[in-house]
Order: structure tokens, then sequence, then C-alpha cells
């Protein structure tokens, strides 16, 4: 089968979907692998790595043709362009994107969005939003750091003491939970925050304390739940109290990173200005969730910000600044996931019984599957 991979054209994305590594693997399952020339340039891989690994190197028209297109992001209206309907592509395509399923529907592709794949372990080598997570997770905390004027670390020094950074961590998922890991690796003191009561244990084992919002009613329990291991939105109450308390616990932070997702929806808000106007001058806030509306509503997209004396970081889609590592990972992820739609003989074959399959199938033949 031809196998397309084409250079990511969205401003600010440097990942690439298929690495040498995985190339070479496509290879020996005897598929024929079209990369785009410069397709790998920003996560540091050369076209000269490709065809060592056995890809032709092509033009985007020759790599857009192919049977299967690996990609990164949904294709854009000139790469729809290029795009031959049938055509089966695979990305983080966004389920929640409903206009642009359609488009892709009308346009007869089946897409794959990996991004909807269920959070089971079977599917756990081809979970993007994990290994994408963790990555930005952990870059979080060297961005923040860098903006940081401090130390981290507790320091004894001739000149004297300095204290360790104070971090509050909000929202303890995969990012969330990789950033109290590198938090805790350059020294800081860190507590840490979630609705679902399921990680109080998981955030003291990375050496960080839980901040416990209790649950006072049966809905507030009902909803910290959560649907599939995601969170649900909390009651308002149960949002007012863990406001209380992250007030008071920010006072004293001097840098905050917020992970808090809920799928498809809008990000809670949990550092109002209330609290950014609490907080010590020269504290930083990251935003992780800055392009789903943002957990703090000062912050903004791609930009650091100073409201009331601290710095405020929208950093979303981290993962693009470990391109190489994203890649390598996200690469890693698309090739598992291959395997589940591509037959022995190494035609397509797919089979819409299958979970992950029928999951992650936005559109098929004009159709929008997409529940
Ligand atoms: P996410 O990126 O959707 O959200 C980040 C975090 O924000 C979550 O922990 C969420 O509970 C939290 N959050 C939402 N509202 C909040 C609020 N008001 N205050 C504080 N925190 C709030 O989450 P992610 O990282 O995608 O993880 C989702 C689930 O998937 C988790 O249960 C995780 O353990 C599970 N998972 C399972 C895997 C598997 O079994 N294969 C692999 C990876 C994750």
């Amino acid at each position: 089968m031809k196998i397309g991979i084409p250079a990511e054209t969205l401003p600010g994305e440097t990942r690439v979907a298929a690495t040498p590594e995985t190339v070479k693997k496509l290879v020996a399952a005897k598929h024929q692998v079209l990369v785009q020339s410069g397709a790998g340039t920003l996560s540091s891989i050369t076209d000269q790595a490709y065809a060592a690994a056995g890809a032709q190197v092509v033009s985007a028209a020759e790599a857009f043709a192919a049977e299967t297109v690996l990609k990164v992001r949904a294709p854009s209206a000139e790469e729809h362009g290029l795009l031959k309907s049938g055509t089966v592509v695979v990305g983080m395509l966004n389920p929640f994107d409903a206009e642009n399923i359609v488009v892709m529907a009308n346009h007869g592709l089946t897409a794959f969005a990996l991004e909807a794949a269920p959070r089971t372990s079977r599917a756990q080598s081809m979970d993007v939003l994990s290994s994408q997570a963790n990555i930005a997770g952990y870059k979080a905390v060297m961005v923040a750091a860098n903006t940081y004027q401090r130390f981290i670390p507790m320091l004894m020094t001739a000149a004297g003491t300095v204290k360790a950074a104070r971090m509050l961590i909000m929202g303890a998922g995969v990012a969330g939970l990789q950033a109290i890991a590198t938090a805790k690796r350059l020294g800081a003191v860190i507590e840490a925050s979630d609705v679902r009561p399921a990680v109080k244990e998981q955030i003291e084992s990375l050496g960080a304390k839980f901040l416990d919002v209790p649950f006072i009613t049966d809905e507030e329990k009902e909803c910290a739940e959560g649907v599939g291991g995601y969170a649900r939105p909390m009651p308002a109450d149960w949002m007012r109290r863990q406001s209380e308390l992250v007030h008071e616990r920010a006072k004293q932070a001097d840098i905050i990173i917020t992970t808090a997702l809920i799928p498809g929806r809008k990000a809670p808000v949990l550092i109002g200005e209330e609290t950014v106007k609490a907080m010590k001058p020269g504290s930083v806030i990251l935003d992780m969730a800055v392009e789903q509306g943002g957990n703090c509503p000062l912050s903004e997209a791609g930009k650091t910000v100073i409201k009331h004396g601290v710095h405020i970081i929208g950093a979303g889609n981290l993962a693009t600044q470990v391109a190489a590592d994203a890649s390598a990972l996200y690469a890693r992820n698309v090739l598992d996931f291959l395997k589940l739609i591509v037959n022995p003989e190494g035609g397509l074959s797919i089979n819409r019984e299958d979970d992950i399959v029928a999951a992650t199938l936005l559109c098929s033949g004009g159709e929008v599957l997409r529940k």
C-alpha cells in the first residue's frame, strides 16, 4: 500500500506523523512510503534520514495522493485540494470539530481521529493524548521555570539560604502528573488539585500534596467520578469551595501550572482575576488550557503577559516545542494504530466492530460516523 507523509502546514505545528524508525517498519511490512520533502525539518529529521530508512522523498501532491495519508493535524482547505476521495487519513483530526467532520465526509475521506480512542489498556500504545500530554506537562515546567526569576530548588550557599519554589498544579491528568514529576526533580514543593478523587494517591506517590475539596452532596461525588475516566463539569458550589481553597494556596505559590480540561467543552476557570491579584509579584501562571478557553481568564494564547505583577503564560500545545520527541512518540502511536486497519497482506481492512476503530472513525464513504 502507498502511505503518504505530508509536511504539516498549520502555523506552529512542528511535528510529523512518521519518523525514520516507523518508516523502516512500514517498508519492512512491504508498504511504499512517500515522504514529502522537508516534512521532518522542524523535528530535526532530514530527507536523507527518511530516504535511508527506505522512503521515497516526494512532493506534497505525491504524498497526498497516496492511498493512506498519515497526518498530525486535520487537513486544511488547501490540503483537501490535494486529497482524493476515498483516501484514508489518520491523525489528530479533532473529533469535536463537527463542521470539519462534515467537510471530510463530503470529500469522501475515511478519517480516523486518534484522540477519540478509548482510554483502555489495548489502546494505550496508540494513545496520542497521553503521549503528547506527557511531553506537554514536562515542557510546561521548563517554560515556567525559565520565566520565573528565582531558583526552583532550596539552596544553601555561603551568601545565605534560598527557599524552594512552591508550585501549584491544577488538574492531575497525564500532563499534570508529568508536571508534578518534573517539578519534583527540580526540587519544588508541590501541591495539586483535581476533581477526580482517584488521583489523590497518584499525586501523593509523586511527592506532592493533594488539595482536598471534600464532596458534600451525592451529585458532587457522582460528577467527580466523571465519564470514561474524564472529568465532567462540577456543580457550582463545589467549584466555589475549590476556588476559595485555591485562592488561599495561590497566595503562597510561586508557580501555578493549570492543565484542567473537560473534553469537548470550555476549560473550567480555576484561577480568577481576584486570585491573580492576591499572588506574589514575580510569580508565574502557565495556562495549558488556554486554547480551550483557559483555566485563567487573563491568559492569552501564545503570549506571556504581566497582569497584577504576575507573569501569565498562555501555552497551548506545548508538545510542539519538544518536536523531535513528540514526533517520535506520535509516529509510534500512528504505527500501532495502522496495525489495526491493515491486514497481513498489507491492504486496508477496516473492522467497524473493533471498539478502537469504531471510536476513532469519523467518516467514511461520505457518511459522518462520529457519534
Ligand atoms: P484531561 O486532559 O482531559 O484533563 C486534565 C485533568 O484536569 C484531568 O485529570 C481532569 O480530571 C482535571 N480537571 C477537570 N476539571 C477540573 C477542575 N475543575 N479542577 C481540577 N481539575 C480538573 O485528562 P487526561 O490527562 O487526558 O486524563 C483523562 C483520564 O484518562 C484520566 O482518568 C486518566 O487517568 C485516564 N487515562 C487512562 C489511560 C489508559 O488507561 N490507557 C491512559 C491515559 C489516561
